[in-house]
């Protein structure tokens, strides 16, 4: 999967993109049989950078069907984007409890490519989304263009710890509930070794440092509203693993995922980078924001 930039994101969005991507699309799309007749094709007509930044998008498309349906045909993504949007069945839930609570605008605060920005807006929100990646903004502005809630839609760029809120309330109110998906709440055994390793570091940056660190940890405030963990046990267990016999997803050990405070965690046996994928977890997810008390729901099945 190829890497998509801002001059070849834009690009995409001209005429002459999205003629391309019409193109692909009908010449068989995402399929790896008829890539390369697609490719050779569009090259003598298109600018060559053009038309692999349209088969890169494609191919995230076809990736991000799993989680946006049909729309995903005509969005847009980055591979981080893909991976991190919420699902858009997640994300309308989410959009319709604040609806039908009477709020009118939201602050979509690390907005990402738009996965919560585009169902707060088609559930008739008004919402302003920042993030500080300007591909990723870009991303966002496309798709709210694409799925036709433009209207409904500002984004800023920007640190969401520096951006100026103005006409947003200062004191904002806090969470109903929170939701951690495989979150180490006590430092992580894993990021403490992999520290001392130069790729570790210069993969994961800031936050591998921070995650490392027992004092980033403890300098945490309590958590003030109620909480749901999910904490994974898919990962193998033996004398040769870094958990040793310790439950773990492979990442994060169960016992790392503890916290203090109004905390339920529920153990399900995934592992770290596909329990978002889960549909034990996604049944957990959607029983949390429904309000109903995710009590038994996480039992280890096996
Ligand atoms: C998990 S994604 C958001 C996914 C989004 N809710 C969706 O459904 O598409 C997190 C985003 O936060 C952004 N981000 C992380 N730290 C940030 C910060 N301090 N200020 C602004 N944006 C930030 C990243 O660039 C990334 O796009």
């Amino acid at each position: 999967m190829g890497e998509v930039d801002l001059a070849s994101f834009r690009a995409l969005l001209s005429p002459d993109g999205e003629r391309v991507l019409e193109e692909v699309a009908a010449r068989g799309g995402a399929d790896e049989r008829t890539m390369l007749g697609t490719l050779t094709a569009l090259r003598r007509r298109y600018d060559a950078g053009l038309v692999s930044a349209a088969l890169t998008q494609v191919r995230l498309r076809d990736r991000a069907q799993a989680k946006f349906g049909a729309d995903a045909a005509g969005m847009y993504f980055t591979p981080a984007g893909v991976e991190q949007a919420t699902r858009a069945v997640v994300a309308e839930r989410h959009a319709r409890r604040y609806a039908d609570a009477g709020v009118l605008r939201v602050l979509d605060l690390c907005c990402g490519i738009g996965g919560d920005l585009v169902a707060f807006a088609r559930a008739g929100l008004r919402v302003h989304g920042v993030d500080r990646d300007p591909l990723t903004l870009e991303v966002a502005r496309a798709n709210a263009a694409a799925l036709g809630v433009a209207e409904m839609v500002t984004l800023g760029g920007g640190d969401v710890a520096e951006v100026p809120l103005g006409g947003w309330p200062a004191a904002l109110p806090l969470p109903r509930h929170v939701i951690m998906l495989g979150t180490p709440n006590r430092p992580p055994r894993l990021a403490r070794r992999l520290q001392r390793l130069w790729p570790y570091r210069l993969v994961n940056g800031e936050c591998g440092r921070l995650l490392a660190r027992a004092e980033f940890f403890t300098g945490l405030p309590p958590m003030a509203v109620p909480c749901t963990i999910v904490a994974g046990t898919g990962g193998w267990r033996g004398g040769w693993s870094p958990f040793g016999h310790d439950a773990h997803d492979g990442v994060v050990a169960v016992a790392e995922a503890e916290m203090d405070g109004p905390a339920f965690l529920a153990q399900v046996p995934v592992r770290h980078t596909f329990m978002m994928n889960d549909r034990r977890v996604r049944a957990l997810l959607l029983n949390a924001l429904d309000g109903v008390s995710p009590s038994g729901a996480g039992r280890e099945e096996r």
